[in-house]
């Protein structure tokens, strides 16, 4: 039988590879193993769990920063009536340390929570808007923000730039 020209096999080149994104992070059984400076600065972003306004979701988030220059910045989310209006922690907390203290890298942000429900013991996971907020600050001033990620008690991670929290992110690179 004679192919037509449309069904002749076409013999394609494939050069596709399989690429990996992974870290490395640290787990710390408690808040107790961590130096002295991590530590009271996990414990200033579970106390800011308590400047939170949450009254639709009780899931109060506390964060606190260590900047470049040693002056402290706290934030906790900000909740609305309307939903999709309010603030996340981190996001609270970026956007004072931009204005009280502009250009001035943070070093450390440590993140914490309070919930309503009970389970406090899991390290938070910040959200994915966050994750770009969080991006964009480590690049508009080009220093890479240590995360330190908990729950009232329990395991702490430490994570060593918040760019590994959000692999293939949008920047402004891809703008140019
Ligand atoms: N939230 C934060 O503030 N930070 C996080 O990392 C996760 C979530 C807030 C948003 C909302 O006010 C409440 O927690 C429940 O989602």
């Amino acid at each position: 039988m004679k192919l037509l020209a449309e069904q002749k096999p076409v013999i394609k080149k494939i050069i596709m590879v399989t690429k990996k994104f992974e870290f490395d992070f640290e787990v710390y059984t408690s808040a107790e193993e961590l130096n002295a400076a991590d530590a009271a600065l996990l414990l200033k972003a579970r106390e800011s769990t308590s400047l939170a306004y949450a009254p639709y979701s009780n899931f109060n988030v506390g964060a606190a920063a260590v900047l470049t220059d040693g002056n402290i910045v706290i934030g906790s989310n900000q909740e609305n009536a309307s939903y999709p209006v309010g603030i996340c922690a981190e996001r609270v907390l970026l956007s004072s340390a931009a204005n009280l203290f502009p250009k001035v890298p943070i070093a450390t942000m440590a993140i914490s929570y309070k919930s309503a429900k009970g389970q406090n013991a899991l390290p938070i996971s910040p959200c994915g808007m966050c994750r770009q907020s969080l991006i964009e600050f480590e690049n508009m001033v080009e220093h890479p923000i240590r995360i330190i990620l908990s729950g009232m008690t329990g395991e702490v991670y430490i994570i060593a730039n918040a760019g590994m929290l959000l692999p293939l992110g949008f920047t402004g690179k891809q703008l140019q």
